[in-house]
């Protein structure tokens, strides 16, 4: 059977598996993350699924099993499947980008739609959305140039491109000149720049997940506990940051996490898993952004926040898969 092969059972009657295409890679910075998460995801499916793995290069090119593949074979293969997972962090993945693709072909398609993956990659709106549902945010503004934009901004400050992940183009200033280099340096990343206030607190994450069964739920909170003053790209994967899951809370500040995530997941409408992040301050959570595709490795946050809440890596997947297909059924005319 080649990749392109039609299945030849519908899913409905169970006579086959469903059959998953498992995106990884992606043309932007978290490259690396996403072939990882990609690669876990498509083990743990393996003894259940069909899996079916694509890569798209840094470049934005596809390919199977290390060999280039023209673009329209690339979608046709997708096509072939029934789920598509699209284990792409950041833009041009889970910037609802591959959710459209999905939507174009007529496939189900793990995780947010399109609305929903765009907005909560573009940190700035996300805060606007949170700030409207009485979710606390950092305050700050967006800039897109050096130099005069960034008169009165007070210091120190945190930069950011709008649209990125696993810290790159964060960092925190303290000094005129070091805001200037790290917007020059962030708007190599993204056009448009955050440049927010400092907030301080624990970082303390939960997930929220809408179920194939059509429930919602929050999983049990996640504390990082990392030495440097922002939680940086180097100390995300040299294993030095520690994750304490479920965190050490007490159960009024668990709720108000857990409240706060559900307000804001729900405002974006988003589907499958969320990651939603905040930092827990004296006066409560302020929301820092919302991944609608965060890490998926078993050792990701995610996969361990509902490991604690006793759903393993592989059935959260399966859950997820089963939820596509659930909610691209239900919405078939
Ligand atoms: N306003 C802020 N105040 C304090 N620390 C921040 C702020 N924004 C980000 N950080 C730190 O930088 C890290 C990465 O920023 P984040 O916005 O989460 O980017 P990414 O999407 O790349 O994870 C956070 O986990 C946190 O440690
Ligand atoms: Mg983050």
């Amino acid at each position: 059977m080649t990749l392109t092969d039609a299945p030849s059972e519908p899913v409905a009657d169970g006579a086959r598996r469903t059959r998953v295409a498992v995106v990884g890679g992606g043309a932007n910075v978290e490259h690396d993350v996403s072939l990882a998460s990609a690669a876990a995801a498509a083990a743990a499916l393996a003894p259940t699924h069909d899996v079916v793995p694509l890569t798209i290069g840094r470049d934005g090119a596809w390919s199977a099993d290390g060999l280039a593949l023209p673009v329209d074979e690339a979608v046709a293969v997708i096509a072939s499947c029934d789920v598509l997972l699209p284990a792409v962090h950041g833009p041009h993945g889970e910037d609802g980008t591959l959710a459209a693709l999905a939507d174009v072909i007529g496939i189900a398609c793990v995780g947010s739609g399109v609305g929903a993956g765009a907005i909560a990659m573009d940190k700035a709106v996300t805060k606007l959305v949170a700030a409207a549902e009485g979710v606390a945010v950092a305050g700050g503004r967006v800039v897109r140039a050096t130099g005069a934009a960034l008169d009165g901004v007070a210091l120190p400050a945190v930069v950011k491109p709008v649209a990125s992940g696993s810290s790159h183009g964060v960092r925190l200033v303290a000094t005129r000149e070091e805001l200037d280099e790290a917007v020059a340096t962030a708007l190599t990343i993204d056009a448009r720049v955050l440049v927010e206030e400092v907030v301080v607190g624990r970082e303390v994450d939960v997930a929220v997940l809408r179920r194939a069964d059509g429930t919602t739920v929050t999983s049990p909170p996640l504390e990082i506990l990392h030495a440097g003053a922002v939680f940086d790209t180097t100390t995300k994967y040299d294993g030095s940051a520690r994750f304490v899951v479920p965190a050490d809370l007490s159960d009024d500040e668990a709720q108000a996490i857990a409240d706060a995530a559900l307000a804001v997941t729900d405002a974006l409408g988003c589907d499958g898993v969320a990651r939603v992040d905040f930092f827990l301050t004296a006066d409560g959570p302020v929301l820092n952004e919302v991944n609608t595709m965060p890490g998926m490795t078993a050792h990701s946050q995610v996969p361990r926040m509902f490991a604690a809440a006793g759903t393993s890596y592989a059935d959260l997947l399966a859950d997820l898969v089963a939820g596509a297909l659930a909610r691209h059924h239900a919405a078939a005319p």
